[in-house]
């Protein structure tokens, strides 16, 4: 099984959608036999809590579901378990790097430097918008997804 773990900071809005938005991909490919997906927080804040309104709101309008998502923090053994460790911006790297003691592992990458987009996913916590978010979201997803079937055929 390969799992892929996204990491934002209050693991409500962001690394949640990714995380519903890369399960129904890898489900729609067939592949939930093989790639396993979860998401957390670097902080505290909202543990045990579902989804943000807006973030359910914006997979609602696409059809993609939230259920069974709870927040959840970071924890030291997330390095072991996880294949991909995806931080959602600059800012979640740093933190998941000082958590998880691991300053360089290659393992541990920004999300959306797989894409052209190279920057953070901008946190619609603050920015209100939930579909700006979406739309990186997929694409970071879709390019997730090819390089884990790239790197399973090596
Ligand atoms: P997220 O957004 O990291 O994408 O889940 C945030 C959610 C909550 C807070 C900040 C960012 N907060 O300050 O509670």
């Amino acid at each position: 099984m390969i799992k892929v773990l996204f990491v934002c900071l209050g693991n409500i809005c962001r690394s949640p959608m990714a995380e519903a938005v890369m399960r129904d991909l890898v489900k729609k490919r067939g592949l939930d036999d093989k790639i396993e997906v979860d998401s957390a927080g670097t902080s505290s804040w909202h543990i045990g809590e579902a989804p943000h309104y807006g973030t359910r709101n914006i997979l609602k309008k696409y059809g993609i579901s939230t259920d069974g998502i709870k927040a959840r923090q970071l924890q030291k053994q997330d390095f072991e378990e996880f294949d991909y460790i995806v931080g959602m911006d600059e800012s979640n790297i740093r933190n998941i790097r000082t958590m998880l003691n691991q300053p360089n592992h290659p393992k541990i990458f920004r999300f959306l430097d797989l894409t052209t987009h190279k920057k953070d996913v901008p946190d619609p916590y603050y920015t209100g918008n939930f579909q700006e978010t979406y739309d990186l979201v997929i694409d970071g997803c879709e390019a997730l997804l090819d390089k884990i079937l790239e790197d399973i055929k090596e």
